[in-house]
């Protein structure tokens, strides 16, 4: 859990199963509800014990005594005994990121979103499990003007992820809405997520560390594309609240409702580090889209939420963890 997360006080289920928590939002999200006072087990097929990254996820949730891990692939282990007495599933394990999921990766991509989501359906609705709340992704909305994008506008999937995303979401809601079914879902549309551990292949991530570094930045078109920064904290508030909060059901967006360019975050880690990135301008990727912007109305009706941590303030946290990392093990990813 990052700096900002002194404000992380909401109530947390007391039992619950975290998928991908090796992961960047999943790490977090299983510290936060262990901080809580949750019993927490967490699921990823990446090894903490083989994996650099699942191990520096992992570092400080693993010395925590309310935390268990468990090194499992969703595609082929037993689900059902992880769900023993569970309150809510959490399912964030999957392959995320759009410009890959062109080309022979997208098989990795439906194994993973989809084979594996039908799997933790298939054992949470047989165990009884009350709640699950899936990490869906803005990109199922696809290319819009300027946005806000609510929640009841038609997704118009632009690239192989965000298709898989979408029949992600549309999997599990599909599942509770048949007649008696134990386990409400709840779909958040996560927009662009950043901050400290973020993957290191997203554009923050890069920023910054180009400004850390020196190294120099590829920037996929002119900049001028912009996205509906979420800070993890933030994030995790509505993720755990989308689980603990009785009333909530149905797909809602994370996202705070304004947008900030790429060059205005080139911009931002400029003056953080004190150090002009050298940016070298590369052709935009395919199904990238220009604009990605929340209408976050629904979050903040069902769930209670908003967004507390800006981007000057999350970019600085999200910098000086990379700077500690750079300390601590010579280098940045
Ligand atoms: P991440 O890659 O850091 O974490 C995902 C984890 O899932 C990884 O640790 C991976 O090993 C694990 N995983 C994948 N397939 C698995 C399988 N078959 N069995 C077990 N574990 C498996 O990604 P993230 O950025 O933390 O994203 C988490 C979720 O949120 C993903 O579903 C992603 O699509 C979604 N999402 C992320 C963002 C964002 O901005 N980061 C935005 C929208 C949606
Ligand atoms: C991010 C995540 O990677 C997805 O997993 C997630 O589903 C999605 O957010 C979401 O909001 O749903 P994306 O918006 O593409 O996807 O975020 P970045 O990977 O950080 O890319 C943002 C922009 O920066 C894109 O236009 C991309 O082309 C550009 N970029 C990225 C560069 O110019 N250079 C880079 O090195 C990386």
């Amino acid at each position: 859990m990052s700096q900002h997360a002194s404000h992380l006080t909401t109530a947390a289920p007391r039992r619950a199963v975290v998928t991908g928590a090796a992961g960047f939002i999943g790490s977090h999200l299983a510290h936060a509800l262990v901080q809580a006072g949750a019993v927490v087990v967490g699921v990823d097929r990446r090894d903490p014990a083989t994996d650099p990254t699942a191990a520096a996820n992992l570092a400080a949730l693993q010395r925590l005594p309310g935390y268990m891990h468990v090194t499992a692939d969703l595609l082929n282990c037993a689900i059902e005994p992880l769900l023993v007495d569970a309150n809510a599933v959490f399912h964030l394990a999957g392959i995320p990121g759009v410009r890959p999921s062109w080309g022979p990766k997208f098989s990795e991509y439906v194994a993973s979103n989809l084979l594996a989501t039908h799997r933790v359906m298939d054992a949470v609705t047989r165990m009884g499990v009350p709640r699950l709340v899936v990490a869906s992704s803005s990109s199922v909305y696809g290319p819009t003007e300027d946005g806000p994008s609510a929640e009841t506008d038609r997704p118009q999937p632009a690239s192989p992820y965000a298709v898989t995303k979408l029949a992600e979401e549309q999997l599990c809601l599909a599942y509770s809405a048949q007649a008696h079914c134990p386990t409400t879902v709840v779909a958040l549309r996560y927009f662009t997520v950043y901050g400290p551990r973020q993957r290191p292949d997203m554009f923050t991530h890069r920023a910054l560390r180009a400004a850390l570094t020196g190294q120099s930045l590829r920037l996929y078109g002119d900049g001028h594309q912009r996205r509906d920064f979420t800070y993890i904290d933030d994030a995790v508030i509505a993720t755990i609240a989308a689980a603990t909060i009785p009333t909530a059901s149905g797909v809602i967006n994370v996202g705070s409702g304004s947008s900030a360019s790429l060059l205005e975050v080139i911009n931002i880690a400029n003056s953080l580090s004190g150090r002009e990135i050298q940016v070298h301008q590369e052709n935009p990727r395919s199904g990238d889209v220009l604009t990605t912007r929340a209408d976050p109305s629904r979050a903040h009706e069902v769930l209670g939420w908003q967004p507390q941590v800006d981007l000057h303030s999350g970019m600085r946290a999200h910098m000086q963890a990379l700077a500690a990392e750079t300390a601590a093990y010579g280098h940045v990813a």
